[in-house]
């Protein structure tokens, strides 16, 4: 089922913390095509955004979730039948990094409610279980994203490099940071479900 925005309303109940499976792939494609519309303008293309960022997404949720992979993982949050938020993360992605958190993205209507937090520590339990001898964690986050990078630094990341990333999807290059965390274990706290 594909989240409609405005659906849920403040008195949401808690969501569940899961893996995803391949009936996720269309919500899960649809939630990130809406937050990139929102949040990458005037880094990702108008025509991308405005054009085929739907499409661009099913096709790499699709593929990712068609079978499982001892590689990567991804997390929903979900409340009933409603995907809220999603985190991907690819093990061993870079000898000096890590592991590599992919995408994070809540629901725009349900941003600000503990639902990233959930997410990012959900991912680094399941970080731990499948790689206990290695929990350094990274990810890359727009320069002129400062709200992810505020929300970033507040659960311990700390900047460590800044570079230009492309081609992205629609063309052109942006610039980006390098997050990194040297243990994930920081993240998972206990009392966060
Ligand atoms: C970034 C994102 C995943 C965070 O998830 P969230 O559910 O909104 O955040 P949470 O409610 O779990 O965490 C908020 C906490 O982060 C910290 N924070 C600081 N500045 C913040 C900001 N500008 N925005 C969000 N959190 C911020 C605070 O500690 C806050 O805790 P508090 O509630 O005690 O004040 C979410 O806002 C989102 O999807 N943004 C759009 C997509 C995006 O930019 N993704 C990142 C791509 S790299």
């Amino acid at each position: 089922m594909v989240y409609m925005q405005n659906e849920l309303n403040t008195e949401t109940p808690a969501p569940r913390l899961r893996l995803a499976n391949s009936g996720d792939a269309l919500a899960i494609a649809a939630l990130h095509a809406d937050s990139w519309q929102r949040h990458y303008r005037g880094a990702y293309s108008d025509s991308f955004l405005d054009g085929n960022v739907l499409e661009n997404r099913m096709a790499v949720w699709s593929e990712r979730l068609a079978q499982l992979n001892p590689d990567c993982f991804t997390v929903v949050a979900d409340i009933g039948n409603s995907v809220i938020g999603f985190a991907h993360v690819v093990l061993d992605q870079d000898q000096e990094w890590g592991a590599l958190l992919d995408n994070l993205h809540v629901t725009y209507s349900l941003k600000g409610r503990g639902i990233g937090t959930r997410l990012l520590a959900h991912a680094a339990r399941e970080l731990i279980e499948r790689h206990p001898s290695d929990c350094r964690l990274y990810l890359w986050v727009l320069e002129q994203n400062r709200a992810a990078q505020s929300f970033y630094i507040a659960h311990g990341g700390v900047c460590v490099e800044k570079t230009t990333h492309g081609p992205v999807p629609g063309g052109g290059t942006v610039r980006v940071q390098r997050i990194a965390w040297s243990d994930a274990r920081s993240l998972a706290s206990p009392e966060v479900t």
